[in-house]
């Protein structure tokens, strides 16, 4: 496994590589790396005939105030995550190799996709999200990115700009990896103190409250998200920044679930602001 840390040198592998007709599976991450990402990079190894997984800390997709300086690192440990995976190359660039002197351009999606949920609690983080996901792009030249679905959001964001700028990439989102308890491994939940731990399992479990309440025949949008909220408002440490059930696809708020809907929630504690979310299906 090779380990990169300038985008010429990127672009001459992933070159190389198109010229032999390989194919390229590109798995963006911010590190801490958890066996959530290693799945993404077993969705990539499956799809491509090499996989690169870039690690880093995006400065830009954190607004003031949020855990940028605590966000956790350890490039050693991640490194050998992924050589064990079977990645062939970790990308782990300094910020000044994605944002050199004289950067700047902004790659956003405008509307709705990005202003509800996460992008109403973190102005300008999908900004900083699909800015750096677009270099990303250019950098490793991929033909497939795999996302995880627990940033439903994200990823929605991510399709749009790739459809609207017209890149050829497949955009591949992959199932959330679960703890025993049912929390979505986050890196976040390193920065989770053990009650507070403990106490997360409120997040998965108040989706699961959710599904069971829709078996039962609950079809009503504020009726499942009040049940979804009683159930983490049980978890004295965790304070809910929003519960909301969105049309799958534009995500846009909606009153009741006609066949699909996500219930996507956030909810903070002391150090860490968790998400997660769920497909509600009526079959
Ligand atoms: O999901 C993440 O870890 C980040 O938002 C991403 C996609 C790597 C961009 O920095």
């Amino acid at each position: 496994m090779r380990l990169i840390e300038r985008v010429a040198e990127l672009g001459a592998w992933a070159d190389g590589l198109r010229a032999q007709g390989r194919r390229i599976a590109l798995v963006p991450t911010m590190g801490a790396l958890h066996e959530g990402h290693l799945s993404l990079v077993r969705v990539g190894l499956a799809r491509a005939h090499c996989v690169a997984a870039s690690i880093f800390v995006n400065p830009t997709q954190f607004g003031a105030g949020e855990d940028y300086a605590i966000y956790p690192r350890d490039l050693a440990g991640d490194a050998e995550l992924l050589r064990r995976a079977g990645c062939d190359v970790v990308f782990a660039p300094p910020v000044s190799e994605i944002y050199p002197e004289g950067w700047s351009t902004w790659v956003e999606v405008e509307g709705g996709l990005g202003t509800g949920l996460c992008g109403r609690a973190r102005p300008g983080h999908f900004r900083g999200v699909t800015t750096v996901v677009a270099r990303l792009f250019n950098a490793a030249k991929p033909h497939v990115a795999v996302f995880g679905e627990k940033d439903y959001q994200q990823v929605a964001v991510i399709r749009r700009m790739t459809r609207d700028l017209l890149w050829d990439i497949e955009i591949v989102s992959a199932p959330t990896v679960r703890e025993a308890d049912g929390l979505a491994m986050s890196s976040r939940n390193q920065n989770l103190s053990a009650l507070e731990r403990e106490q997360a399992r409120a997040l998965n479990a108040a989706l699961a409250e959710a599904r069971a309440l829709l078996r039962s025949g609950e079809r009503s949008g504020p009726r499942l998200i009040e049940a979804a909220r009683r159930r983490i408002e049980e978890a004295s440490l965790a304070r809910i920044d929003y519960v909301e059930l969105v049309d799958p696809d534009t995500l846009e708020p909606l009153e009741k679930v006609e066949s699909r809907a996500v219930l996507a929630l956030a909810v903070h504690f002391s150090r860490a602001r968790l998400i997660d979310n769920a497909l509600l299906e009526i079959h």
